[in-house]
């Protein structure tokens, strides 16, 4: 094979992968979802799903990667046969699909950003009001999402090491910071007790059916699992490393800055007063506000630093979202990486215009008569989430009964002298086989007659 490239080391491998993992899906998906059901009772539901699932699903994955070495398409063409690389296939669509929406929101935050730094955001009246025209404006959507397209194709352009690593070495760090220094100013706010009891205390009556799915569906999201973007990552893996020490690693990294960024938002909203509750403008409504009441020039510097942590999460994750499409056209097909890395950024900006007009300016996009009334875009990112836990699911039976469990088994110890036999292995070997694929298989028949029809109306 030619030279595809290579991370440096164990720590390049981490960072991009935790890159990948920590994203708006944590910033900004994660304490809504959290504040609608219940904080602390999402919490413990969604840690749950972290260890039982979503880490043995990782560890499969950048298994069947490193031993190939290819594309998502290759590595499960090359194990499998041709109707497993469909499996591969499907990912990879499942990405592009993921990333023309997520480019959307990116935008936003990258507007919200420029907007509060630099502009008078933080002066406007009304913020409910802002952020609905502000999304409903096309130009603005059109420049910013570009925008951050652009950057994110900038970056895939340049290469695993030079370009992906490189970047994900400066943010990452820089992002940590910035949070830690949100959360201490957030704790000290009023108030701020009441939201830390709401995140922290579960209030076990609060968990419902609702609870579960939209912990599973985010957990398999916040981790970047089931579409082979870690198949791909993982094929850059060099053999003597430790793959599932480092799959630990990526996880708490990532679970962490879950959890820190609803320590950070939480007491901020009931410090201001305000309800948890919101849904997905939470970020973009109620956070302008409480900027806004810290005076002009705190709140244009901890505003602007909030929503410059969010572009920095967002842009790590859609470099490895932009990577998987990207690397199978390399391998497979032989194309440059230039040349696909533009073609591909151009084309699923093009698949996100939908989604970017569903939130209003396109009324029948607004509310999908087939979807129960809800937009487009939420439509796109629910069928993208269903695929991550069905490719989760078929992920493991593959590895069961077509790779075999041994297999498996041989390519983690390298790497890992003390893997073989080890109760580790013997939690991911039972997992894989037997919890993983039934619980995802069952949640994901769940989750689709739930958004399809409502999960009370048909079974209540
Ligand atoms: N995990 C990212 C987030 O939480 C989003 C993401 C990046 C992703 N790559 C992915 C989701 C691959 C699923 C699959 O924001």
């Amino acid at each position: 094979m030619t030279n595809r490239g290579n991370f440096s080391g164990r720590l390049g491998f981490i960072l991009a992968a935790a890159g990948s993992a920590v994203g708006l899906g944590n910033i900004w998906r994660f304490p809504y979802l959290a504040g609608q059901n219940g904080g602390a009772a999402f919490l413990l539901i969604y840690l749950l799903c972290i260890f039982l699932l979503c880490f043995p699903v990782m560890v499969g994955e950048i298994a069947i990667g490193r031993k190939v070495g290819s594309d998502a398409y290759g590595s499960y063409y090359k194990l499998g046969g041709r109707s497993w690389g469909f499996l591969g296939l499907f990912g990879i669509l499942a990405g592009i699909f993921i990333l023309s929406f997520y480019n959307v929101v990116a935008g936003w935050a990258f507007g919200y950003f420029l907007e509060i730094s630099f502009g008078d955001l933080l002066n406007h009246p009304d913020f409910g009001g802002f952020f609905g025209a502000y999304v409903n404006d096309i130009s603005d959507n059109l420049w910013f999402s570009l925008g951050f397209m652009v950057f994110t194709a900038l970056i895939v352009s340049q290469g695993v090491q030079k370009g992906i690593e490189a970047a994900n070495k400066i943010m990452m760090p820089s992002l940590y910071l910035i949070l830690i220094g949100l959360i201490i100013y957030s704790l000290t706010l009023p108030n701020a007790m009441a939201g830390v009891k709401f995140y922290l205390i579960p209030e076990l009556s609060e968990i419902k059916a609702q609870t579960v799915f939209d912990a599973l569906r985010q957990a398999f999201f916040s981790l970047s699992l089931g579409m082979g973007a870690l198949i791909t990552y993982g094929s850059y893996v060099k053999k003597d490393q430790n793959v599932v020490s480092s799959a630990a690693v990526i996880s708490i990294a990532d679970t962490s800055v879950a959890f820190f960024s609803g320590l950070m938002i939480f007491p901020l909203v009931f410090s201001a007063g305000q309800s948890p509750t919101e849904g997905p403008p939470l970020v973009f409504m109620i956070l302008p506000q409480i900027f806004h009441d810290m005076g002009p020039i705190i709140g244009r510097v901890v505003g602007g630093s909030f929503f410059l942590l969010l572009c920095f999460a967002a842009l790590t994750s859609t470099v490895s979202l932009l990577e998987v499409p990207a690397a199978y056209l390399v391998d497979q097909k032989k194309l440059p990486r230039k040349g696909v890395v533009w073609g591909l950024a151009l084309l699923i900006f093009i698949i996100g215009l939908p989604s970017m007009v569903s939130q209003g300016m396109v009324p029948f996009l607004n509310k999908l008569p087939f979807y129960q009334g809800r937009d487009f875009l939420t439509f796109v990112s629910d069928m993208c989430d269903i695929s991550l836990t069905i490719g989760g699911g078929l992920m493991c039976v593959f590895i069961t009964y077509k790779w075999k469990i041994e297999n498996m088994n041989e390519e983690l110890s390298l790497g890992n002298d003390t893997y073989m036999g080890s109760i580790l292995q013997k939690y991911i070997n039972f997992t894989i086989q037997y919890v993983c694929p039934l619980l995802l298989g069952i949640l994901s028949i769940l989750v689709i007659i739930d958004k399809f029809f409502g999960i009370d109306k048909v079974f209540g």
